[in-house]
Order: structure tokens, then C-alpha cells, then sequence
């Protein structure tokens, strides 16, 4: 198994180019299945996620390839329509496929995804909405199996914001007979991203980027090229990496990204007293004299994304005091927390509230990774103590983020990816 080591303490500066962003590449594959056909998603990033997807809509019957950035496939051959459960445990958005399946082929065997790392993450909604769309579905032996004749636009209205299951139920009402309005549907630019695909696709979506989204049923699809929006998520952990890591007097230019799907990270970033200059497609970043404490209580878009709390509290154990981290959209999320203490940060962890008392130095230790974002925290924790940390386990942030190692090196730190070893 791959570990990092860093000999941290190294500033960073220079220009880091963003990729394109995985959890809208997740949302644009399974739509392929909508309409038999060649698609290029353009600015595909390179990521182990990306290769489990690939693979289970090869076990369908789709033809996928890539060049570089740009992924093929052809979903011309379908015939087979599950999601086994060797595909779904590696990855949760498997469960996407179950619309497009439905809405497609009238049936579908998905994989139950079970827990993860830091909790439950359940498929309710994905469920529900299906049902009401007018799919039958029993859950046997694990699995999700449904069957329906022809969806029917019904009124979606999800008690709780998902990402996942607004992605899913748009897909399955592209190809329903009649209108289906989704309300509390989620706003997250991947999903406004999947709309746009889909409509381009030459489905009819209204509300576009809302929480209101009307979707009349059209009787077919066609296949498309599209080109994935950058990965803001990735945007983001570069920019902590330059105000936890970065030079004095220099910056971190954070290039190919879309500054307005940074939502709030920019704004905190700025009170916890680095410098911005935010351009149409980037950030540059010089870091703050002393870090400042800056609360974040995680929320759906465009507040502080979940999917950077962890990096957020690596910033903040180097604060200049304390502050509140409250994660209000995966409880659990907070494995990093043990791993960032071993590395000498000053953590309290109160059910979905820590309370982070800043250190004055962080010192290298082994660390463990455990999901893909408590690893991206530990390496920028790694970047900026004194002394080596090795991050064992690295095999998560190869499922989200494409050539970490290369990027960091370029903005001058000292990490090498080394092969086999501990687990
Ligand atoms: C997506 C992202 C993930 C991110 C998350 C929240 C992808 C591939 N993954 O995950 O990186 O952290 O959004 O921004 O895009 N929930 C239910 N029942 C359901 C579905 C969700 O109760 O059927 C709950 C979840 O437990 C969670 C909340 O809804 O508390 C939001 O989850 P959701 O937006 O669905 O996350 P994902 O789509 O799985």
C-alpha cells in the first residue's frame, strides 16, 4: 500500500492548475445510460473513482476509453442492469445508476452501499423518490431491486438537501411521462452541471441552479460531448495548502477553477487574515502573518462545503486561538481528528462540534488516512509541520484527487509517494 512522506516546513508558492471536478464526472457517467450512444466528457479527471465507475459501466455493457482528459464511452451495448455490490462498497455513487436504469431499461439490481468510514449514509431518498416516480422496489439480500414500466412525473419534495438523490431523481424524470417537480432539490454546482448535461441531452429542465427544479418527461435522448466544471473542492484544499503552507511575501495561483463555486471557503479563507485576489478563473493566495481563528458550521451549498471541514481544521490547529468547527452534514466525519492530535493539534470532539485550540507548531508523525478528505487534511497538516510525517494508507486520495504529489512538488514541497510497505 502507497504511504507519503513529507518533510514539512517547506513554503509553497507558485501555480497550481485544477481538475476537473470528480463528484460532477460521478453524475455525468451514469447519465450516458440515458441514450445509446458515443459521449467525450472533456477535463475527465484522472481518479481511482473515475476507473470504478468506468469499470462498472463496462460490467454493463458500455464501451469506455480515455485519452488523457477525455473520457469516451459508448453505451450502445447495454444489456446488463446492476450495480454489483463489488462496485457500490468501492464507491457509493455507484447508486446513481439506478435512475438512469430505470428510466431506460424499466428495471435494476443495485447494490445497497452499506456504511462508511465516518457513518451511515443512507439511500432513503434515492429510494422514495424512485417510488414515487412510480417504481416498484424490494430490498433483497442487499440489494436494491426495482422494476417499473414507464416513470411518471410526480411532485419530489426531499426533507433533506441530497446530492445524490436530487442527481438520481433528475435523471429518472428526464424520461418520465408528464412533469415531475423536485422541491428541496440540492444546489451544488455538480448537480447544476448534471442539468445542463442532461439538457443538452436535449432533456427539459427548469429552475436550473435552484432548489425548485420542473422537469417535463421527453420520449428520448441523445448522446452528447460536455466538458466537466473544475473541482472546487480541490480548488479549495490548494488554497488552505497555501495559507496553512504557503510562502511569506509570495503566493499560491490557483488556476482552471471557478471562483464562485467556492461559495464561503474565499470569504473564511480571507477572515482567517490571508490575502485574495480572486480573478474570473482563479485565486491567488498569499498566506496570513498569523493564522486567525475562523468558526465554520458546514452546510449545504453555497455554505462551507463538508467536504472541506477537514481541511479547514488543519488550518485552524495552527490558529491564533480557538475556534468551532460544527459539522451539521455528516455527524461522524471526524476521523481526522485523532490522526491531526498525533501530529501534535489541540482537538476537543463534542458529537458533530470540535473545538479547535490552536497550537504554535505541528511536529511529523505516521498518520493514518482514512477517507479521502481526512487525508487531504493530513497532508496539509504534514506540509506545514516541523519535521516528516508519513500519511499511510494514501490509496483514498487517489479516488479524489489527481496527481496531489505532482502538484504539491511543483509549489516546492517535499513529498514522495513511496510503494508498499505498512498498512
Ligand atoms: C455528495 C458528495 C460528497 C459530499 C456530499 C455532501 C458525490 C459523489 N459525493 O454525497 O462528496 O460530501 O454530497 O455535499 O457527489 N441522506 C439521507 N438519505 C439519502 C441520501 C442522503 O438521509 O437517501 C443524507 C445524508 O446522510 C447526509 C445528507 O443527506 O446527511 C446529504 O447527503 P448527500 O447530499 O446525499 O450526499 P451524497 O450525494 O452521498
Amino acid at each position: 500500500m502507497d504511504k507519503f512522506v513529507i518533510r514539512g516546513g517547506k513554503p509553497l508558492s507558485g501555480t497550481v492548475r485544477v481538475s476537473g471536478a470528480k463528484n460532477a464526472t460521478l453524475a455525468l457517467m451514469p447519465a450516458t445510460i440515458l441514450a445509446p450512444g458515443s459521449y467525450t466528457l472533456h477535463n475527465t479527471p484522472i481518479l481511482r473513482d473515475v476507473t470504478t465507475m468506468s469499470r462498472l459501466l463496462e460490467s454493463m455493457g458500455s464501451a469506455v476509453s480515455r485519452e488523457r482528459h477525455d473520457l469516451r464511452i459508448n453505451s450502445a451495448g447495454i444489456s446488463r442492469f446492476e450495480a454489483p455490490y463489488e462496485h457500490v462498497k468501492k464507491m457509493r455513487a455507484s447508486v446513481y445508476v439506478l435512475g438512469p436504469l430505470l428510466a431506460r431499461y424499466g428495471q435494476a439490481r443495485v447494490s445497497l452501499p452499506g456504511g462508511c468510514a465516518w457513518g451511515p449514509r443512507p439511500v432513503n431518498l434515492h429510494i422514495d423518490g424512485m417510488r414515487k416516480l412510480g417504481a416498484a422496489i424490494d430490498l433483497e439480500a442487499g440489494y436494491i431491486v426495482a422494476t417499473v414500466k414507464k416513470f411518471k412525473g410526480a411532485r419530489i419534495l426531499f426533507d433533506i438537501s441530497s446530492v445524490g438523490a436530487t442527481g438520481n431523481v433528475m435523471m429518472a424524470a428526464v424520461l418520465a411521462k408528464g412533469t415531475t417537480v423536485i422541491e428541496n432539490a440540492a444546489m451544488e454546482p455538480e448537480i447544476t452541471s448534471l442539468a445542463e448535461f442532461l439538457t443538452n441531452m436535449g432533456a427539459q429542465i427548469d429552475g436550473i441552479g435552484s432548489s425548485t427544479l420542473e422537469i417535463e418527461g421527453v420520449d428520448e435522448l441523445h448522446p452528447v460531448d460536455f466538458t466537466t466544471i473544475p473541482d472546487r473542492i480541490e480548488a479549495g484544499t490548494f488554497l488552505i495548502a497555501g495559507a496553512v503552507a504557503g510562502k511569506q511575501g509570495a503566493k499560491i495561483r490557483v488556476e482552471e477553477c471557478n471562483p464562485r463555486h467556492l461559495g464561503v471557503v474565499t470569504s473564511k479563507l480571507e477572515d482567517a487574515g490571508a490575502k485574495l485576489e480572486i480573478g474570473p478563473d482563479f485565486v491567488a493566495i498569499e498566506p496570513p502573518d498569523e493564522i486567525r481563528p475562523v468558526n465554520v458550521t458546514t452546510a449545504i451549498y453555497s455554505g462551507f462545503p463538508t467536504d472541506m471541514q477537514a481541511q479547514w481544521i488543519a488550518l485552524m490547529s495552527l490558529a491564533a486561538g480557538t475556534s468551532i468547527i460544527t459539522e451539521s452534514i455528516y455527524f461522524d466525519r471526524f476521523t481526522h481528528v485523532p490522526e491531526l492530535s498525533r501530529l501534535g493539534a489541540n482537538i476537543a470532539l463534542k458529537k458533530n462540534v470540535a473545538t479547535v485550540i490552536g497550537v504554535k507548531e505541528l511536529v511529523g508523525a505516521k498518520v493514518m488516512s482514512t477517507d479521502l478528505r481526512a487525508s487531504a487534511s493530513l497532508i496539509l497538516a504534514g506540509l506545514a509541520a516541523r519535521g516528516t510525517t508519513e500519511v499511510l494508507r494514501v490509496y483514498h486520495i487517489d479516488r479524489g484527487y489527481e496527481s496531489i504529489e505532482k502538484k504539491l512538488r511543483d509549489l516546492g514541497a517535499d513529498i514522495t509517494r513511496r510503494s508498499g510497505g505498512e498498512f
